[in-house]
């Protein structure tokens, strides 16, 4: 390839060697200046294309990414009360709306009730989520829905997708709220799952 008696091909040859010997050194320090800059770019990208409730669950499910970035979200209570199993009936249910300032708020998903007096300011009259208090409304989380119509305690005709994000969403209760008991009378569709899945 080279005639070694020549000057430029000499100089050449050592050109070459010196390149193979410091390209990998180069590579390497590449990787360790922008990984850092990679990893925080393809966590922010995931976040933007989740939904409310993932992104709830991404910030306590996976410690990694706790790490990395700070969820908006409440953080997870380690004070939570002994569940309770007091029955209610969605009629019962409907005097703990937020409307009577002397009595807890209380939010159902998958028949059970969470107590999220604590969060008047976002559950409370007029506040952003307070289409699911006093009630059940499972459907509308699943949705990702915040229409009244939507509120309503059968889910059983979400999809995949939706179903998950409805039992993110009560993960992400359970670590957050007391519970203080369970609808007794959910429609049957649901009520036969629920014996089964909870
Ligand atoms: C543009 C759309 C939305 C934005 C910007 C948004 C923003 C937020 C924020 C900032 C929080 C944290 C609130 C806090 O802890 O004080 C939150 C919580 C929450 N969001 Fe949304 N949200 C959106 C849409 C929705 C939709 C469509 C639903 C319907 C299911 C929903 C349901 C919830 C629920 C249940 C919580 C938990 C509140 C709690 O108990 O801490 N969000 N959202």
């Amino acid at each position: 390839m080279f005639n070694l008696d020549d000057d430029e091909s000499q100089r050449k040859l050592a050109l070459s060697a010196s390149l193979i010997a410091v390209l990998p050194v180069v590579y390497y320090l590449y990787r360790k200046v922008f990984s850092g800059v990679a990893n925080s770019s393809r966590t922010s990208t995931s976040n933007s294309n989740s939904t409310a409730a993932s992104l709830a669950a991404q910030g306590q499910t996976s410690s990694e990414q706790k790490k990395e970035t700070k969820s908006i979200m409440q953080p997870a209570r380690a004070d939570l009360a002994p569940p309770k199993d007091d029955p209610f009936t969605q009629e019962q249910l409907k005097q703990f709306d937020g409307s009577n300032p002397d009595k807890p708020i209380y939010v159902s998903i998958k028949g059970t009730v969470f107590d999220v007096t604590h969060k008047k300011d976002v559950y409370g009259p007029g506040k952003s989520y307070n289409v699911f208090a006093g009630k059940d409304g499972s459907r509308g989380l699943g949705m990702s829905s915040l229409k009244t119509e939507d509120a309503v305690p059968d889910y059983s005709t979400l999809d995949e997708k939706d179903m998950k994000t409805l039992n993110d969403w009560h993960e992400f209760f359970k670590k957050r709220y007391n519970i203080v008991g369970r609808v007794t009378d959910l429609p049957p569709a649901v009520a036969d799952k629920l014996t089964t899945s909870l």
